[in-house]
Formats: structure tokens, C-alpha cells, sequence
């Protein structure tokens, strides 16, 4: 049973907010379709999030690097098809706004009127001051992301812990602030220390959504097919996996080959 201090009828930006003053956490998970986002949001989860995981997860690619605009966007108006009361956040891609701020307004425009999404997610912190700017001018909320950031996989090289030096941790702070100056409304914090998060959240009112950043933050994010199981190759330590979908289907999937193969299925009630 969820711990919530109040019924939301559609949970908003302002509502991530007041979650964060009254000591609510916040719970997040991303899908990337109408079938999976029709049970997270089911589920009562606060923020969908249609994650440039995809490109890992759906499409196979070993990084979120390939994954393209017109992809998000078709992902995302499935899951916003479904969702009824989650606010549902879209990862801007890698090269939809990196180039110019111009390009990264355009980026989320169409995201948010071909998929009916309800704010943008970025990664990076000063250097994407000005696109942060113009899509907030527009009108359209902005979630950052900081620490590890998988679009910038090929400069870092590993996807280890990131903020563990004292330089990157002060920079990752002060970029903290200077999204929370801009007007974001949350920041995704990815695999830092948690005594380091800990210290971003208390510095900021916006709250701080952590994947891998320990329990002093206000809300935790997943990657859904990693926490149901059906993902079963990726097993970083700060995942809690609660089922073992990928073992379940497969013997479902193979006792209907079986059937099939001995005549079992169909039987006299399932034909016509
Ligand atoms: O793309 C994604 O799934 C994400 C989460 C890991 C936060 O950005």
C-alpha cells in the first residue's frame, strides 16, 4: 500500500513540490508504452517517465545515444494515452538539443504537442543554461538531470559512480542551484554518493529524484523493466528487483509451445 499524504487527482509539477515540503516521497518510473504506462499509473505512481532508456531497453541499442526524436515522441503518446493521473516527463534525446538553444525549444515543442507530455527532461547543468531558458519561456516545465549522464557516455567512458572528487561534486552542487535558479521543477540526481545527494537536496526546494543516490533525497526513480524483471542482464547494486518477469514469461511461453506442439491448445472450449 502506498504511503501518500493526499489524493491527487492528476499529480502536477506543483504537486512534486508540495510532496517535497510536506515530507512526501516521491515515486517515478519510466514506460515506454500504452500497456506498461496503463499499469505504472495504475499503480499509483507520481511521475511516468519516458526515459532515452528506450533505446536500451526497447530498441536494444547499447547506449542512449541512437535513440531519435520522432522515437520519443511516438513512446511517449502511448504512455500518455494511458496515464490518468501520473505526470508524465520526456527525455529530450541526444542531438535534439544540444546544438542550440533554438533547436532544444523546437525539440520540446514538438514533443509536447505531438505526444500531449506534460513537461521535458534534459541532462546537464550550466552549459545548457540557455535552452533550459527558452524552453521555460515557452512555457513548458523543465526536470534537469545530473551526475551520471548516459547522453555523455562516450566523454566519460564508464557508467561509474560519478561526484566522487570534491571538483565534481562542488560543480554538481552549484549546478543543482543554478537549475533550481532557472525554474526547474525536480532534478534527476543518477549514481552519486548519497551523503552528496543528501547535500543537494537540502541546498534546493525543488525536489531531487535519485536513481543509485541513497534515501536522503525526495524520491526515488526506476527503470520499470529492471525492477519487474524482465530486463535480467543489468544488475547494478542500487536496483531492488521485485519479480522475476523475464523467468515467468518464459515458461508461460514455453508451456504454449508445448501445447501447441501436442495438440493440447486449442482445446473443444476454445474453438468455434
Ligand atoms: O532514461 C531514463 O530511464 C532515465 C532514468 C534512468 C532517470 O533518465
Amino acid at each position: 500500500m502506498s504511503k501518500s499524504n493526499k489524493e491527487y487527482k492528476r499529480v502536477t509539477t506543483n504537486s512534486l513540490i508540495e510532496m517535497k515540503a510536506s515530507n512526501e516521497k516521491i515515486s517515478m518510473l519510466t514506460a515506454y508504452d500504452y500497456s506498461m504506462a496503463s499499469v505504472v499509473d495504475a499503480a499509483n505512481v507520481d511521475v511516468i517517465l519516458v526515459g532515452d532508456s528506450a533505446s536500451n531497453v526497447m530498441s536494444g541499442h547499447e547506449t542512449t545515444v541512437p535513440i531519435t526524436l520522432d522515437q520519443m515522441i511516438y513512446h511517449a503518446s502511448g504512455v500518455v494515452k494511458a496515464s490518468k493521473r501520473a505526470l508524465v516527463v520526456v527525455d529530450l534525446p541526444f542531438g535534439s538539443y544540444q546544438s542550440d538553444a533554438q533547436e532544444a525549444l523546437r525539440s520540446s515543442i514538438r514533443i509536447m504537442k505531438e505526444s500531449g507530455a506534460h513537461a521535458v527532461k534534459l541532462e546537464g547543468g550550466e552549459e545548457i543554461e540557455q535552452s533550459v531558458t527558452n524552453i521555460l519561456n515557452a512555457g513548458i516545465p523543465v526536470m534537469g538531470h545530473l551526475g551520471l549522464t548516459p547522453q555523455s557516455i562516450y566523454k566519460f567512458g564508464t557508467y561509474s559512480v560519478r561526484a566522487k572528487e570534491k571538483e565534481e561534486a562542488q560543480k554538481l552542487i552549484s549546478d543543482a542551484k543554478k537549475l533550481e535558479e532557472l525554474g526547474c521543477f525536480a532534478i534527476v540526481l543518477e549514481k552519486i554518493p548519497s551523503s552528496l545527494a543528501k547535500q543537494v537536496a537540502e541546498s534546493v526546494h525543488i525536489p531531487i529524484i535519485g536513481i543509485g543516490a541513497g534515501s536522503d533525497v525526495d524520491g526515488q526513480v526506476l527503470v520499470v523493466h529492471d525492477l519487474i524483471g524482465l530486463t535480467n542482464a543489468f544488475n547494478p547494486r542500487f536496483l531492488r528487483r521485485y519479480m522475476n518477469l523475464f523467468e515467468d514469461m518464459k515458461k508461460a511461453i514455453e508451456n504454449y509451445v508445448s501445447d501447441v506442439k501436442s495438440v493440447d491448445f486449442p482445446n473443444q472450449n476454445e474453438q468455434y
